[in-house]
């Protein structure tokens, strides 16, 4: 068994575990990231692609790229805006002119390959590929991480804080839970999914295309000038290997056809995965010694692409609380972590699941087929033809000011 002490055990080498660990160490606070997951196991799980701005400037202004690399700002692709695509014609949504605001398509891989580039250079303590991990002694003044390495030799890590950044399946969900007996688990499912492919075509659009259509919802989202990234909405129990490329072609042209001359740029068709959707919420999302991040504490559906930033704007607020609990040696000054960072969540949660229920089609709901139909038809046109409209779509999906 080998020991080592640290201020700050983090459990999840996902972005929000080493954005976390990143932020701490240029506060001065030592930490180490475990994760069950291989670097290339992660590297390969391809997520959404949207930053917010201020995911952008998290990344950009805190000393994650060396000078004159920055990533996300030479790398990514700044987008002033969207298109919503219905009754077959496309609407610009122009973010600059309305809230002058952009985002950057900048897949979340490439995030994660920046951040554990970061680790890495500055000498943190990252641990990937280990198994049984689990997290003891939390009722006590120093809890510890044990797991095993890839060898199997045990390793036990103690420290003053733990922090779960360990994603929707989460081990330390459970554990605050267990010692919360006030807490709540909110959950909202959805009854589809979305069927997303990667393929290599060229672009069909400048910026994101969000289709509603009496098919159901689909997505033109982008990676690179040859590979492009699309969604459609399917049902839950769809199986994405038994759909042959010119299937996929079909549905997608039939989502995206329309008057306006619009082009779907078809290619072959390089991967297809069905995503789960839901919107889920647990409170507290700390529980003395232990805290959480990210998607251990939230999960949104991908509609909107607020998940990598929410846990983003998670490790803000906890690295300035962590800093300073440890600091003045006072574990209170965590209870505002809950607080500060559930405001921003329920605002994603709504405007997640807003835009989710605007641009998909509800399966079972026949007998208000039509009149739902209408009502959503009438919602886009009101919200394309409105300023105030049109801008609480723009300050929702460039992300709200940091609290
Ligand atoms: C993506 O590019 O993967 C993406 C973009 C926008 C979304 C969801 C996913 O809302």
């Amino acid at each position: 068994m080998t020991s080592t002490r640290t201020q700050v055990a983090i459990v999840g080498g996902g972005p929000a575990g080493l954005m976390l660990s990143h932020l701490l160490d240029r506060a001065g606070v030592d930490s180490v990231v475990m994760d069950n997951r291989a670097v290339e196991e992660i590297r390969t799980t391809h997520r959404a692609g949207i930053l917010e701005r201020d995911s952008v400037r998290l990344l950009a202004e805190t000393g994650v790229y060396e000078a004159g690399r920055e990533g996300v700002i030479t790398d990514g692709d700044r987008h002033g805006g969207i298109y919503l695509r219905f009754g077959g014609e496309s609407h610009h949504i122009d973010f600059e002119e309305l809230v002058g605001a952009s985002v950057w398509l900048y897949p979340q891989t490439d995030v994660f390959v920046d951040l554990h580039a970061a680790r890495v250079r500055d000498g943190g303590d990252v641990r990937y590929g280990i198994s049984g991990t689990a997290v003891r002694d939390l009722g006590g003044d120093l809890p510890r991480v044990t797991y095993d390495d890839a060898e199997g030799v045990p390793h036990e890590v103690s420290a003053d804080l733990v922090v779960g950044a360990d994603g929707s399946r989460s081990i330390c969900r459970d554990l605050v839970a267990q010692r919360e007996p006030g807490h709540r688990r909110h959950f909202r499912e959805y009854p589809f999914a979305w069927f997303g492919i990667l393929c290599e075509a060229p672009r069909s659009s400048p910026e994101l295309v969000y289709a509603r259509s009496d098919r159901g919802f689909a997505l033109i989202s982008q990676r690179t000038d040859s590979v492009q990234r699309m969604y459609f909405q399917c049902d839950p129990s769809e199986d994405a290997s038994s759909w042959s490329d010119d299937r996929i072609w079909s549905e997608l042209q039939a989502r995206l056809a329309g008057s306006d001359g619009f082009q779907l740029k078809e290619g072959r068709v390089i991967e297809r995965t069905v995503l789960p959707f839901r919107s889920f919420v647990q409170t507290p999302m700390h529980s003395g010694r232990l805290l959480l991040a990210g998607d251990a504490a939230h999960t949104v559906p991908p509609t909107g692409a607020k998940g990598l930033n929410l846990a983003l704007a998670d490790t803000r607020v906890l690295a300035e609380v962590v800093e300073q609990a440890l600091r003045k040696d006072d574990l209170e000054v965590l209870a505002s972590y809950t607080q500060r960072a559930l405001a921003r969540v329920w605002k994603a949660q709504h405007f997640s699941y807003w835009m989710t229920t605007m641009l998909h089609r509800a399966p079972g709901e026949e007998a208000h087929r039509g009149f739902d139909e209408l009502r959503q038809l009438g919602e886009l046109t009101s919200l394309v033809s409105s300023e105030a409209g049109s801008t609480y779509l723009a300050e929702g999906y460039t992300g709200w000011p940091t609290a």
